[in-house]
């Protein structure tokens, strides 16, 4: 089966980043990550990108705190084009895209999303999920668009909330789903 080109953006640590990898190297993802993009420096994600041989790039993301300038963008889509990504992953990438990615990638762009859309979108959701008396949280992966987690989504998977859980603790736990999660939709992609 032709393998599918996959470029993965993210700005922390990267453990999503990890298991999509690892499901690539043990065989059970018939997709190839040709380009890892982090606009944070030193973030974990670029020392897995190595660890793995995977080209990466740092790219400086600007003046904005909370999307990438336009010129880098419009750079963004240069660099995933020229490596020739069929599918854009964001796993902790977070700075909004704008139109230069969304016009260059039309329902290619996917986000992974630690609470159960559409309900708490944005920054630590799982705080938010703890916050709000939640029994249930869990992830979500959703297509790309202009809002802020609020494209179509793709699945979910729960995740229980437990008596003394902290944010850390719900998080770990989240995460771990994350990590099936996201393997197993981007695997549907490679059928396409
Ligand atoms: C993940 O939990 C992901 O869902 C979240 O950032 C974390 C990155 O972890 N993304 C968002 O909150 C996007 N709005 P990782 O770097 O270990 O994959």
């Amino acid at each position: 089966m032709k393998k599918l080109g996959l470029g993965i953006l993210g700005s922390g640590k990267g453990s999503n980043c990890r298991a999509i990898l690892e499901h690539i190297s043990a065989g059970k993802l018939p997709a190839e990550a040709r380009l890892i993009v982090s606009d944070v420096f030193e973030a974990g994600i670029l020392d897995i990108a190595r660890e793995f041989r995977v080209p990466n790039v740092y790219l400086p993301p600007g003046k904005f705190r909370t999307r990438l300038e336009p010129n880098v963008e419009m750079e963004l889509v240069r660099l995933l084009r020229e490596a020739e990504v069929e599918l854009v992953v964001l796993a902790g990438f977070m700075r909004v895209l704008k139109e230069p990615m969304l016009a260059a990638f039309p329902r290619r762009i996917i986000n992974i999303h630690p609470s159960l859309l559409p309900k708490f979108p944005g920054v630590e959701s799982w705080k938010q999920a703890l916050e709000a008396g939640e029994k249930i949280a869990g992830c979500s992966v959703h297509y790309v668009d202009a809002g802020i987690d609020s494209g179509e989504i793709i699945a979910q998977r729960n995740v229980p909330v437990l008596p003394g859980d902290t944010p850390e603790s719900l998080h770990a736990r989240i995460q771990i789903a994350e990590r099936a999660l996201y393997p197993e939709i981007i695997a549907q992609f490679c059928e396409a």
